[in-house]
């Protein structure tokens, strides 16, 4: 654990102190609406190469931008009437679309595919931030490549503190996963590359089974945060399925419910993401948990599956991703 980089408030003084970092080319953890992001100047090559060395992330990897409204986005990419009126509707928010670049956006930033993955972010922290700026900011998640994403400033102190200045501190992030991405290149056929907070449902679109498959090394991954290996604490993580109990378990194992389960009883080692089992309030607390857990020193993390609905599709993603094998 390192904890080099400062956390701070957001108070005046502060933001303006990141606003002249991000001016000089600096990379800073931020909080968002979904979770923390690690954000520097998207027209500035350097800029993004650090944040590509910070993170220890391969540069097939394309970074989202993110713009302060949609005129700026327009700025930036072709977008269409369908990818428009979404835009209209649910930014500033928790979407993510893909759309053609334009010239502006270098090759760095997608991986050298002719697409980007832009958005309007809704913290007003980040949207503060991007109003005084006259550039996008490219923002990954603020964790090391492979890990799990953080939902609070402490996670990207504890993380990635010796390789950057500051993080300013947002508290909780609302959402707790990362922006729903949906490709929207092609208008008449609009698909989800990631569930999140926003669902297929909301966004008038097919929900597509997302494939657990292990990209190329050797192109732009094609909708990478798809990687099978992604968002894993260091303590393995098995699944059970929702509403049941793990088949068998050992004390130096944790179990991690839904819903706090009913008993007068709990044996040490039970956790639950909500205590009525609202699906918003689990994803909102499921990367906090388990990293809080990931230091506990657990042989094995048990986690119940969420229910296959709304948000419930975006855990569930991202918890079998975390127990896929190394
Ligand atoms: O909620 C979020 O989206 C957070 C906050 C910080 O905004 N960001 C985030 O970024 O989750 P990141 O880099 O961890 O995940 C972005 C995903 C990656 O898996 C990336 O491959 C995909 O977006 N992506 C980026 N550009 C793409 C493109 N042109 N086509 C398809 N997928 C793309
Ligand atoms: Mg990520």
């Amino acid at each position: 654990m390192s904890h080099a980089c400062k956390i701070l408030q957001a108070s005046a003084e502060n933001i303006d102190l990141c606003v002249d970092l991000l001016r000089d080319g600096a990379v800073l953890g931020m909080p968002t609406e979904t979770v923390y992001g690690l954000a520097g100047n998207a027209l500035n090559e350097e800029s993004v190469r650090k944040i590509f060395e910070v993170k220890g992330r391969p540069l097939l990897d394309p970074l989202i931008v993110h713009f302060s409204s949609i005129e700026q986005a327009e700025e930036h990419v072709e977008f269409n009437e369908r990818a428009r009126a979404l835009a209209a509707q649910f930014w500033p928010g928790a979407l993510t679309l893909v759309l053609p670049k334009k010239d502006t956006i270098s090759d760095l930033v997608t991986a050298g595919l002719p697409s980007v993955a832009v958005r309007v972010p809704g913290h007003p922290i980040f949207r503060n931030l991007l109003e005084r700026l006259d550039f996008p900011l490219a923002a990954p998640s603020a964790n090391p490549f492979g890990y799990v994403s953080p939902t609070l400033a402490e996670h990207v102190a504890a993380t990635l503190g010796d390789r950057i200045l500051a993080v300013i501190d947002g508290g909780a992030c609302e959402h707790g996963v990362e922006s729903t991405i949906a490709d929207l290149r092609n208008p008449n056929a609009p698909m989800i590359l990631r569930p999140g907070p926003l669902s297929a449902e909301q966004l008038g679109m097919q929900n597509v089974e997302v494939e657990l498959k292990q990209p190329s090394n050797k192109s732009a991954h094609p909708a990478p945060g798809m990687l099978t290996l992604h968002y894993s604490p260091n303590t393995p993580i098995t699944l059970f399925r929702h509403g049941e109990r793990p088949s068998c378990f050992q004390k130096s194992e944790a179990v991690l419910y839904n819903t706090k389960p009913a008993a007068n009883k709990l044996a040490e080692n039970t956790f639950w993401l909500s205590e009525s089992g609202d699906l918003t309030e689990i994803a909102h607390n499921l990367f906090m948990l388990i990293q809080k857990l990931d230091v506990r020193g657990y042989t094995q993390l048990q986690v119940e599956r969420a229910e296959d609905v709304d948000i419930g599709i975006a855990v569930n993603d991202r918890l079998s991703r975390a127990a896929a094998k190394r």
